[in-house]
């Protein structure tokens, strides 16, 4: 897309977003549940369109497009709500209180592994918050992007009016998302990505002091206990350490043990592994696919070779064929540089120890704050894993893995991971602008902070 593309995309997003600000939003509501319906009957198709270009497992597919009709669901309810609070004035005769309107043209940037649920996170309460959308997507998932935006075409023509504006795609790779962070007609930029790309990104947006939300890299861990149901989380594990061939922000990279199930822990799990069906995402049995690209399989297995050079047991991580690799544990004796880095596959890091403190402290102990979960059986570990001084991530579990969040919840993480948050919970607020209203409905002109000023 060139320059000039671009630009007339995003103007036209800016011109029907003045117009659809001033439709009630009920109304807004409406048009998404209308496209929730249309997604409801394609989930098939669209979740195929997902395992075609992502390359995760079917079922994975179309659990990703459920995110985008759980979502609809959510924004519908929302357009009812939009509350803003009413606080007591300390004037006589005044009304104090805050109100939500709509922010303006809301970019999206999205990355491949997951192409269309965090795009739906941030699509659907920017509609009913009264936005339009200008999308990017990751250049390896354009057609499933594009599959979305007629699923939205077909929404808006059952709904009557001329809104197809309010999702516009532009596509291109890091100069497109360079021209979204400069640009002053984006109100709020939403970027999924990795922790290089939002560094790359974040200054350019400050420098024109605008709104981000960041959705960036994880290195999320497990502890787990030697009070854990170790049947549990054996089944947690490999399901967030190998789901999605490890490619996913919330992807479970690191395990801490207690010292005293780390043998039986590690023998069961290499039990999983070894009979893990690997293939052909398109085929219901397997449960894992390829890595996205052969880039990819360079990065992870250059992160196996760096795990042997610190002599650390690696079993597992075998190229199979082209893309296609057996997911590695990694016997990691400390948390070094190495297991501190989100490498984009599955890689499994396992670390022993002693004390709870100390697992809190190498759960901690990396740049990335995503998603973290505790197994345990024992209140005062599990109470302690959530409290102040427990996990200082966006996502804290308890006996559940890092990955497979609802979207009820809002999420996102702290540290390298941006600090943003999409989806569930109160995560609309960052697509509204907030005015703070103080009504005076009285004969005099009282001033706050008792100050008089009399003319
Ligand atoms: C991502 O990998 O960018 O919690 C999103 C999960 C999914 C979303 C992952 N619901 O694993």
């Amino acid at each position: 897309m060139n320059r000039q593309d671009y630009d007339r995309a995003v103007g036209d997003a800016k011109v029907i977003q003045k117009e659809w600000r001033q439709v009630p939003a009920p109304r807004r509501g409406e048009l998404i549940r209308i496209f929730g319906n249309k997604l409801r009957e394609r989930l098939q198709e669209l979740g195929e369109g997902v395992t075609k270009e992502s390359k995760k497992i079917l079922v994975e597919g179309i659990g990703e497009v459920q995110e985008v009709v759980d979502m609809c669901d959510f924004a519908v309810g929302l357009s009812r709500q939009l509350y803003g609070l009413t606080m007591p004035s300390e004037r006589a005769n005044h009304r104090l209180q805050e109100m939500w309107n709509p922010l303006g043209v809301i970019g999206v940037i999205t990355a491949f592994n997951f192409p269309v649920a965090p795009w739906g996170w941030n699509f659907c309460l920017a509609i009913v918050c009264g936005n339009s959308v200008v999308w990017k997507p990751s250049p390896k998932t354009m057609q499933v992007s594009h599959l979305c935006k007629e699923v939205f075409d077909s929404a808006v023509a059952e709904f009557g009016g001329e809104w197809n504006d309010l999702l516009k795609i532009v596509d291109g790779g890091n100069e497109t998302a360079e021209w979204l962070a400069d640009d002053g007609r984006i109100s709020l930029l939403s970027a999924t990505g990795s922790t290089a790309m939002g560094k790359a990104l974040a200054p350019r947006i400050g420098a024109r002091l605008g709104r981000a939300l960041y959705e960036l890299g994880g290195n999320n861990a497990m502890v787990v206990s030697q009070h854990a149901n170790l049947d549990l989380a054996v089944r947690a594990i490999v399901f967030s350490a190998v789901g999605t061939c490890g490619q996913r922000c919330t992807t479970l990279r690191r395990l801490i043990v207690h010292e005293s199930v780390y043998d039986d822990l590690i023998e069961r799990l290499k039990k999983s592994y070894s009979s893990l069906p690997i293939g052909d995402p398109m085929d219901r049995k397997n449960l894992v696919g390829p890595l996205i690209e052969q880039a990819a399989v360079d990065r992870m297995q250059s992160a196996l070779a760096s795990a042997r050079e610190l002599g650390y047991q690696v079993h597992g991580g075998d190229v199979i064929e082209g893309c296609y690799v057996k997911p590695a544990i990694v016997e990691a004796t400390e948390q070094s540089t190495l297991v501190q880095t989100e490498t984009f596959a599955p890689i499994l890091y396992a670390m022993k120890y002693t004390e709870l403190e100390q697992a809190i402290e190498i759960q901690n102990d990396v740049p990335q704050g995503l998603s973290s979960c505790i197994f345990t059986d024992n209140i005062q570990e599990a109470e302690t894993f959530i409290s102040s001084v427990g996990s200082d991530c966006g996502i804290v579990n308890i006996n559940i893995g890092p990955s497979g969040a609802e979207i009820g919840g809002a999420f996102g993480g702290e540290k390298d991971t941006g600090g943003g948050r999409e989806s569930g919970s109160d995560a609309w607020k960052q697509y509204m602008r907030r005015s703070t209203v103080t009504v005076n409905y009285g004969r005099e002109l009282p001033l706050a902070q008792g100050i008089t000023f009399d003319v």
